[in-house]
């Protein structure tokens, strides 16, 4: 009952009565940008780095954040309240607002439309887990701010798509003979005991998940590096992992048909996944894990 609640604008409301106008310009133009935040046993994770990245996101598409981090904070604490105990991700996102003439112009007078609520996360299967995903790789047809967590998702839709076709789980990402990232998830490879992640770049998101797993790996003593990957050093990997909030971290044991070490996640995903775990456990306990 409570995964109904929706809060709009400064108001708490039962989705059906949650509207927004079909001329706001996130409809219209997808000129809107949003966040996912998971919260384990109700809590909400990481949710200085997701709020970070909001205003990162905002102020690229020349929008402040119309609420504060301490108004957000108190958003995810009444949204998640009720859901104590169980996991969920928050979806949040923020317009630029309904404009009755549609026009690319950006108005000058607007007001923003916000909006967040809770959906479940599925119980993480630990067969699926430990059986790990299968991926293409797909040219990179996006445009070239892939840093803002932009609502315009369409090529990513595409591309999942077109991966789903193909058999697989999820598309990478390959501009200029480069691998970028999945659809929805950042790209990890481990190559001699080496893990490495494409560097930032306004090609890719910085992912929240991907961070945590390089803070993971620097305090366990993981040699870690951000570097470019071509498709020759993505195929001849010998652990490739996808990651994301809602995917945590992925073992891709398939990629183009063709096996990705011996078929099997591998022992440095299964350490990583170790520690992964154990933070979320942490924090559903309620410490606090690598949040601020
Ligand atoms: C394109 C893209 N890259 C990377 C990610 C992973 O980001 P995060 O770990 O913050 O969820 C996402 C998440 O949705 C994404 O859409």
């Amino acid at each position: 009952m409570n995964e109904d609640l929706v809060y709009l604008n400064g108001e708490y409301l039962p989705q059906a009565r949650a509207c927004v106008p079909l001329t706001d310009r996130g409809l219209l133009f997808g000129d809107s940008v949003y966040e996912v935040v998971p919260a384990y046993g109700g809590r909400p994770f990481r949710v200085s780095q997701h709020l970070a990245r909001l205003d990162r996101s905002l102020a690229a598409i020349r929008m402040r954040n119309p609420l504060s981090h301490a108004q957000w904070r108190s958003v995810f604490e009444r949204l998640t309240e009720p859901l104590r105990g169980r996991d969920h991700s928050i979806y949040l996102q923020v317009t630029r607002g309904a404009y009755p003439v549609r026009n690319h112009v950006i108005p000058s007078e607007v007001r923003a439309n916000v909006f967040a609520f809770c959906m479940p996360i599925p119980p993480r299967d630990p067969v699926v887990a430990t059986r790990g995903i299968r991926a293409v790789t797909l040219d990179d047809i996006r445009w070239h701010r892939c840093d803002i967590k932009a609502t315009t998702l369409l090529a990513n839709v595409l591309a999942r798509a077109q991966a789903g076709d193909a058999g697989a789980d999820e598309a990478i990402l390959v501009r200029d003979g480069q691998v970028m990232e999945g659809t929805a998830s950042n790209l990890f490879i481990v190559s001699n005991g080496l893990l490495i992640t494409p560097p930032d770049s306004p090609e890719l998101l910085p992912g929240v998940t991907r961070d945590l797993v390089l803070e993971l790996a620097h305090e366990a003593g993981v040699p870690f590096a951000h570097a470019t990957i071509g498709m020759a050093e993505l195929g001849n990997a010998d652990e490739v992992w996808l990651t994301s909030s809602t995917r945590e971290i992925a073992a891709v044991v398939e990629l183009n048909g063709r096996r990705v070490g011996d078929g099997a996640p591998g022992p440095m995903w299964q350490r990583m996944d170790d520690l992964y775990q154990a933070c979320k456990e942490r924090l559903r306990l309620g410490s606090e894990c690598h949040d601020e």
